[in-house]
């Protein structure tokens, strides 16, 4: 029998908001309804590039209808549209990060859980062809007993082309929570969870000048660190670092790689989701490239509240979780703490692997 789709609510129609919209043509399950915003305006363009309709939060949150609401909005926001909507009933996908503080994190994931309705959160990448394929390459044994992972996000802002780059410089920004949530959501997915991490931060410029065109020379005051490097103790006993930066003008450092006792791997950009996985095995030349095993190879931003959806619908955990994202967020403010507090900081948080996906999906399909 097939199963009637969850219709869907954004609360929040800036610049990623497109990538949904250009979701709900991949997945018949992601099925929008009714677009958001505290600016009407921006919910009215939306809802007619996109053939839905512009309603105010309010009448988007009363309206018994509306099964899921994507929250993407700006991360300061996150807590209060999230709250709201699970007051409401309404299961929500967060854009990441799920909360700027462990607290709202947990407040969020306790609401839900009282209430009984999910929450899931961006990134989704990790449901993508290139980290499916490196975790099937793990999982399977290529490179034998995973001892090591490095990460490594560096870039000098996002000031020179997002329209408002403000947020990226306050509570909530930063690059660890900005990016982090991708490389660190990556690892999980490819090594497990994190039990202990130690990290130094730094800011190397106390004021950042915005360049794209709208906002072009206003000056920002920053407020968050902007050079963040961890280290991280998985509990299958690999060891991991991580370096996120927004001060850095140019690097020539790999993405993510994955250290095993019988070879290492080179995982494709996490913030995408195809690219292409190299492995070399002990013994071999040099670096193999390597066929990706699934489907999803395309900018499938989205993937999470449809993958939600159809959970819903068979009744099987969703994958970017709650869980996992609070166990990201954790890991991100411990590298913080970390560095402030001059320590190891052992993480209360933990989290199951989301499952793998399926080989050989048809497009559109998640089971
Ligand atoms: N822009 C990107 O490339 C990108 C990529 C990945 C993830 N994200 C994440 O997506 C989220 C949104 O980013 P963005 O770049 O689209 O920001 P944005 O500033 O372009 O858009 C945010 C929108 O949310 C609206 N909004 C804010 N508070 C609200 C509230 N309380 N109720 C209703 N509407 C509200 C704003 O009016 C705005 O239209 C952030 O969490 C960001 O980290 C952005």
């Amino acid at each position: 029998m097939a199963v009637k789709p969850v219709k869907m609510g954004v609360i929040g129609c800036g610049a990623i908001s497109g990538a949904y919209f250009n979701a709900a043509k991949t997945f018949p399950v992601l099925n929008i309804k009714s677009v958001a915003d505290l600016d009407p305006a921006r919910a009215k363009a939306a809802a007619e590039a996109n053939n839905c309709q512009a309603v105010s939060v309010k009448e988007l949150l009363a309206d018994p209808e509306i099964g899921i609401v994507l929250n993407l909005t700006i991360p300061k926001a996150h807590l209060e549209v999230a709250l709201a909507a699970i007051k409401a009933g309404k299961h929500v996908h967060a854009e990441k990060p799920l909360a700027c503080s462990r607290a709202d994190g947990k407040k969020l994931i306790d609401a839900a859980k009282a209430k009984g309705v999910l929450v899931g959160s961006a990134p989704d990448t990790f449901m993508g062809a290139g980290i499916q394929t490196c975790r099937k390459l793990i999982d399977d044994g290529w490179i034998g007993k995973p001892i090591g992972a490095q990460a490594f996000m560096l870039c000098h802002g996002h000031e020179s082309w997002h329209p408002d780059p403000e947020f990226y410089y306050k509570v909530g920004g930063g690059p660890m929570f900005d990016m982090g949530p991708y490389y660190l959501t990556a690892l999980v997915t490819l090594l497990g969870p994190v039990k202990r991490v130690t990290g130094s931060t730094g800011m190397s410029f106390a004021e950042r000048t915005i360049t794209s065109e709208k906002k072009f020379g206003t000056k920002v005051e920053v407020e968050v660190p902007t050079h963040v490097a961890g280290v991280m103790d998985f509990a299958n006993g690999a060891i991991g670092t991580i370096t996120t930066s927004f001060d850095v003008w140019a690097a020539e450092v790999p993405r993510i790689e994955i250290f095993g006792t019988e070879g290492s791997l080179s995982v494709p950009d996490p913030n995408n989701f195809g690219g292409t996985p190299k492995i070399q095995r002990m013994g071999a030349k040099g670096w193999s490239e390597l066929p990706l095993t699934h489907s999803y190879a395309e900018n499938s931003r989205g993937i999470g509240p449809a993958d939600m959806a159809a959970a819903i619908a068979a009744g099987r955990p969703h994958r970017a979780s709650g869980e996992l994202a609070y166990h990201v967020l954790d890991i991100m403010h411990a590298f913080h703490d970390a560095s402030d507090e001059g320590r190891h900081v052992e993480l209360e948080s933990t989290c199951e692997r989301p499952a793998p996906l399926p080989t050989g999906l048809l497009k559109g399909m998640l089971d």
